[in-house]
């Protein structure tokens, strides 16, 4: 079994000393390179953001690093809103967020392929934040992503390669590279040699020698192999851009699993390496490196784990230094040549069975792939696809990296095995750990610091209010998406006298608006308000009924699928539209730390600082309330949270009622808002994203109020909350939240892909009425309701009123929208309960600033 966590983030880091500090090695020709996805280069970067990580957070951490490096002059390139015409045509900038197959005019996608990720722990939630290391590790610089002036993949690709000959390194999916060659054929020439870290050919294997060892029986290294026992993640993660690059007729060399299988990371290794950190990015490494090992699945990290990618640049950077002798002669690795190809398709080719986009339905096949060709056969449909399905061993391919002869094959270079440390009696037995460990602790080039060297009076400092002589009010659960609203509804919750309310906890759902990783944003924003009091509680990451039977870090998307993933989407929510990074940073956050007693395989090395789950906060609330007292829960994302506590012992009872900001009802003349699935015209996206979740609420005992979508689209106004908030004597939080809306006003009207962010505004409507305010007159009905749970993606998420088996539902009929503009502002105005540090640039002053000097 090999349980993959790839993090090509750490591996970024990894290899970005050695391009770097290598280039300046007398015996190298200066080479031009790009890379694609995870390596820093002397020339450019673009991020692959149909992986491993997701685009907002992979960029942020990537200028992180770079500033660590003193590189900020490297562009970096991310995402891009172009999309592929249905006859093939491709747009300029084409984010690559999906697989080239399932490209269309738009990011929201499925995740056919991508689906074999882990979704949070050991994969996306991990890798997008380094474990949490990378924000309590990397130091802070000023660049950071900012929407629609992110230069987009394909244009840092353009650039790169129109300037001269360059060399091109692929260490994630091909997406990106594959879509510049198929739109740039002219630019192929500017391509000097591509190097790949993907596949797996297991060559002995089809030769019938020792076809029956362990490593022909997973050539590859998705797992569970029930389903593709072939594929390799990068490849895997788009094949038709694979085939693509490898058939493109540019020079390919490939490092294989067959090669980093030879140089696992072993015990001698990890203890050397733990010696030996004379430098900040040997010390990020390492820290990496240890966490991974600490949460590995099993006990065989030192078998299963190989520095991939690190590997792979220290082999291509050797090749380059020798490249007089072209039979690709290296210090670290066997080569040999291949006859290759890759696999995109299943037999028997040319039977449209739905499969497959670039034939099904099509009088002309999409990118004049042949009807009976490699490309037109059954095209995997996820990890549990029956097609592909069988006990034992599965049987699809797609991504299969093989040898063939004729005229399908491609001469490819490929690494087959890692040579031994020419150093007699070393601990580290080959000959790229020895070399890895110099290059890192070398100190030419070195990091220039971390966070806590960055500032000569770094202190983390937590910050507590004292309500000890106040009576506070009504205890309060909030539950949300981190949609940029739903940010601005716990500013104002915030805001709310605690003698009123009293915000008890905050439950975070990963099935919405934000990937989980996200949640070190609401650790900022509480920071800057002063409440490290208050805890958070991370939800799961999949829908009900999403997660996969048997592997639980995995699952489906049906419904997240139709969050786009670019602007307006996961990448906006993720950076809080590029402002995240302007919050104080806090001193929680998002850690891999674990316990044992909590599940994970062992106990970390602090596993006092674990994150806790949403269970996990409601329960300690749940212990923690005064006898008699009654909580009372604010959703303003999907219910998955909800459900799970609904299903939980003794919860409902201690549940005074329910507030649920979402639902569209009176569906006859009000349209719903999940405009990324045309067919269903009615649902609202909270009800959507979960709708069994959904479904258990509506037929639970609970006194839910239900502010819909109809009553939310009336208080959507970008300029009227503007001219509230903009006037003199702002607050911390009310400039920040004036800055947020008018951001996303400004690109609605700038730009398609945000036509739909007024809809975030609508959600703060909960609170206020959650507030409650005499001036606001609300008005409500009774209606009784029930969700649409059926499965069937035109209909589910859809509310109907059904006098029979629907339950009594408080629903919000009307309010007073000027009064409702007019107290939001007051309230976020107000001096009582105003942010404690306003901003990163305050701190970063306080932070330079000696203990007993006045900042200002
Ligand atoms: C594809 O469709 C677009 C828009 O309909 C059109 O402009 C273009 O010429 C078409 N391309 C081909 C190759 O048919
Ligand atoms: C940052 O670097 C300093 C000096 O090397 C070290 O003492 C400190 O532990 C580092 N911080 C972290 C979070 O590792
Ligand atoms: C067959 O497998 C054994 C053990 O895994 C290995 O020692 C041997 O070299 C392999 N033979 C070939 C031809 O690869
Ligand atoms: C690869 O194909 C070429 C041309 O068909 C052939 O000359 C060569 O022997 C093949 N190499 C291998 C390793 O099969
Ligand atoms: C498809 O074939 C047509 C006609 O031969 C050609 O004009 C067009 O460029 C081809 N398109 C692609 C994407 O190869
Ligand atoms: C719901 O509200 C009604 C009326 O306010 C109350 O009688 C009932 O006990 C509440 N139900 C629960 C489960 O709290
Ligand atoms: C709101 O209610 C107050 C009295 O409670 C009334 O004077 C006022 O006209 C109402 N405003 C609206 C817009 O209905
Ligand atoms: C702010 O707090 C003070 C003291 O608690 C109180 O007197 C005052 O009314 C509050 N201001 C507002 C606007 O609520």
């Amino acid at each position: 079994m090999i349980m993959v966590a790839i993090t090509w983030i750490i591996v970024l880091i990894l290899s970005t000393g050695l391009p770097v500090k290598q280039s300046l090695m007398d015996s190298m020709q200066p080479h031009r390179i790009l890379v694609d996805s995870d390596v820093d280069t002397d020339d450019a970067i673009t991020i692959n953001a149909n992986g491993w990580s997701d685009g907002g957070h992979a960029i942020n951490h990537l200028y992180d690093i770079l500033f660590m490096m003193d590189q900020d002059h490297i562009p970096v390139g991310v995402g891009g809103e172009g999309g592929i015409l249905p006859n093939g045509t491709i747009l300029p900038n084409v984010g690559g967020f999906l697989p080239i197959i399932d490209q269309g005019m738009s990011t929201a996608g499925g995740c056919r392929y991508r689906q074999a990720i882990p979704v949070g722990v050991r994969g996306h939630r991990d890798v997008n934040s380094n474990f949490g290391l990378r924000k309590s590790f990397l130091p802070q610089g000023g660049r950071k992503y900012t929407p629609l002036e992110q230069p987009t993949a394909q244009q840092v690709m353009l650039n790169a390669i129109s300037a001269g000959p360059t060399t091109v390194f692929l260490l994630g999916a091909h997406t990106n590279f594959a879509i510049f060659l198929m739109n740039n054929p002219h630019l192929k020439k500017n391509v000097e040699h591509i190097y790949v870290m993907g596949g797996g050919i297991a060559t002995n294997c089809l030769n019938g020698i020792n076809s029956t060892s362990e490593q022909c029986s997973s050539i590859g290294n998705l797992y569970p192999k029930d389903s593709n026992p072939y594929a390799e993640f990068n490849i895997f993660s788009d094949p038709y851009a694979a085939y693509q690059v490898l058939h493109s007729g540019i020079p390919v060399t490939l490092i294989p699993l067959d090669a980093t299988r030879t140089i696992p990371v072993s015990k001698d290794f990890l203890v050397e390496y733990e010696k030996r950190q004379n430098t900040y990015e040997a010390q990020y490494c390492f820290q990496s490196l240890k966490m991974l090992c600490d949460t590995w699945i099993n006990d065989r990290f030192h078998e299963e784990y190989s520095m991939w990618d690190s590997f792979m640049v220290g082999v291509s950077l050797s090749i380059m230094r020798n490249s007089q002798s072209y039979n690709g002669e290296n210090e670290f690795s066997e080569m040999e040549y291949m006859n290759i190809t890759v696999v995109t398709s299943n037999e028997p080719y040319g039977v449209s069975d739905g499969s497959n986009p670039l034939i099904d339905g099509l009088a002309v096949p999409k990118f004049n792939v042949t009807k009976n060709g490699a490309h037109a056969g059954h095209a995997q449909m996820g990890m549990l696809d029956p097609f592909c399905f069988k006990i034992g061993k599965g049987k699809c391919q797609d991504g299969n990296v093989k040898e063939v002869a004729g005229p399908e094959a491609v001469r490819v270079l490929v690494a087959t095995k890692a040579k031994p440390s020419h150093y007699s009696g070393s601990l580290l037995q080959n000959e790229f750990y020895e070399s890895f460990l110099d290059v890192l602790n070398s100190p030419k080039q070195t990091g220039r610091f971390n966070i806590s060297t960055q500032f000569p009076y770094y202190k983390e400092v937590v910050y507590k209010p004292d309500f000890e002589k106040k009576i506070m009010g009504k205890p309060v659960v909030y539950d949300m998406d981190m949609s940029s609203g739903d940010f601005l509804a716990l500013l104002y919750l915030l805001k709310l006298p605690v003698e009123l309310i009293n915000l008890k906890g905050i439950l975070v759902s990963p099935t919405g608006w934000a990937t989980s990783a996200t949640v070190d944003v609401v650790y900022d924003l509480l920071h800057m308000m002063g409440r490290d009091d208050i805890p958070v509680g991370l939800g799961d990451v999949f829908a009900v009924g999403q997660v996969h039977p048997t592997f639980p870090d995995i699952g489906e998307c049906k419904y997240v699928k139709a969050i786009p993933q670019g602007s307006g989407g996961l990448m906006d929510s993720d950076t809080l539209y590029g402002l995240a990074r302007d919050l104080p940073r806090s001193p929680r956050r998002y850690t891999a730390e674990n316990t044992v007693k909590s599940g994970a395989p062992r106990d970390t090395d602090h596993p006092e600082l674990r994150q806790p789950s949403a269970l996990d906060v409601w329960k300690s609330i749940v212990e923690s309330l005064d006898p008699g007292s009654k909580i009372t829960i604010l959703t303003n994302g999907p219910l998955t949270n909800l459900a799970k506590i609904i299903h939980s012992a003794n919860s409902v009872s201690v549940i005074q009622e329910v507030y649920i900001v979402g639902g569209n009802i009176d569906y006859d003349i009000n349209k719903g808002n999940v405009f990324t699935v045309p067919s269903n015209e009615h649902a609202e996206f909270n009800m959507f994203l979960d709708p069994l979740a959904a479904k258990t609420v509506f037929e639970s005992k609970l006194n839910i109020t239900l502010i819909p979508l109809q009553l939310q689209k009336r208080v959507g106004s970008f300029s009227a909350i503007l001219n509230k908030l903009w006037t003199k004597n702002g607050t911390p939080e009310s400039v920040f939240s004036g800055r947020l809306l008018s951001r996303q006003w400004q690109l609605q009207l700038r730009h398609s892909s945000y036509h739909h962010v007024d809809t975030f505004l609508g959600e703060v409507l909960g609170v206020v009425i959650l507030g409650g305010h005499s001036h606001l007159n609300l008005t409500y009905n009774f209606k009784p309701l029930k969700i649409v749970a059926d499965g069937d993606i035109s209909n589910v998420g859809q509310i109907v009123i059904d006098e029979e088996q629907g339950k009594l539902v408080k629903v919000m009929e009307s309010l007073n929208v000027a009064a409702y503009y007019d107290h939001f502002a007051v309230v976020l105005r107000d001096q009582n309960q105003s942010a404690v540090i306003g901003s990163f640039h305050e701190q970063e002053k306080i932070w330079n600033t000696p203990p007993n000097q006045n900042i200002y």
